[in-house]
């Protein structure tokens, strides 16, 4: 399967994720955690990314293209992929066209995570990530076992420096301008299945197999 996640900053992508990933033994490529890591890196692209991010701009979409034409190369994205948080621009969106038809490959479904924004500034200020796995947790929604600490790996748990309410307020203009249109851009080709983000995870990822499964 080829799936892409499209939905606002604290919409469950990230969190969904693993459990596609782990059911199709697909590859998950999220933009957002491989600019992060290049930016604690402080590789030419991590150097380049930082600001816009920090301010809750989108990176500009040569960057991530250049990411994902790379990543899909990989052995592991061979047999399918998760696009979590690309495209989110109508640019991206049909950059990625042209990389799949080079490939002969097409993507099967896009899942749009539909959520009012009122419920988003809870999540993400409440939210606190493994970096080097991208788990995230949520001190209210899903507390780890010891607070602060990794379940799997017993490792120190951080926040992310874009999730203020101050910075949220700008992802989420980037979100309605910029990557909404990339929703009516999937939906003309017939291949968006709507979710509702609000419910409980366990409710979301049952919705999530669903639609994946029919
Ligand atoms: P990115 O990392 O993609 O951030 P985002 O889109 O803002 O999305 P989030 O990771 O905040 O949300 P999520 O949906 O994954 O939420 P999660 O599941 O963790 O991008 C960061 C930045 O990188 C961008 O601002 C931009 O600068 C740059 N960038 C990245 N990709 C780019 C691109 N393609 N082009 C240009 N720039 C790009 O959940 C959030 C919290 O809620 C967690 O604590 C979780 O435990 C909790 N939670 C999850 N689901 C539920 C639920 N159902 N009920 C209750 N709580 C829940
Ligand atoms: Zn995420």
């Amino acid at each position: 399967k080829r799936v892409i996640l499209i939905g606002a900053p604290g919409s469950g992508k990230g969190t969904q994720s693993p459990v596609i990933k782990d059911e199709y033994c697909l590859c998950h490529l999220a933009t957002g955690d491989m600019l992060r890591a290049a930016v604690a890196a402080k590789t030419p692209l991590g150097v380049k990314a930082k600001e816009a991010m920090e301010k809750g701009e989108l990176v500009s979409d040569d960057l991530v293209v250049g990411i994902i034409d790379e990543a899909l190369e990989k052995p592991s994205c061979q047999k399918g992929f998760i696009l979590d948080g690309f495209p989110r621009t109508v640019t991206q969106a049909q950059k990625l066209d042209e990389m799949l038809q080079k490939r002969g490959i097409k993507i099967d479904k896009v899942l749009d995570f539909a959520i009012d924004d009122a419920i988003l500034e809870e999540r993400i200020t409440g939210r606190w990530i493994h970096p080097s796995s991208g788990r995230s947790y949520h001190t209210k929604f899903a507390p780890p076992k010891t607070p602060g600490v990794d379940d799997i790996t017993g490792e120190p748990l951080i926040q992310r420096k874009d999730d203020t309410a101050a910075v949220l307020k700008s992802r989420l203009e980037a979100f309605h301008k910029q990557t909404e249109p990339v929703i009516d851009y999937y939906t003309k080709k017939g291949v968006v299945a709507q979710l509702s983000a609000e419910k409980p995870p366990k409710e979301v990822t049952s919705e999530v197999l669903k639609v994946l499964s029919s």
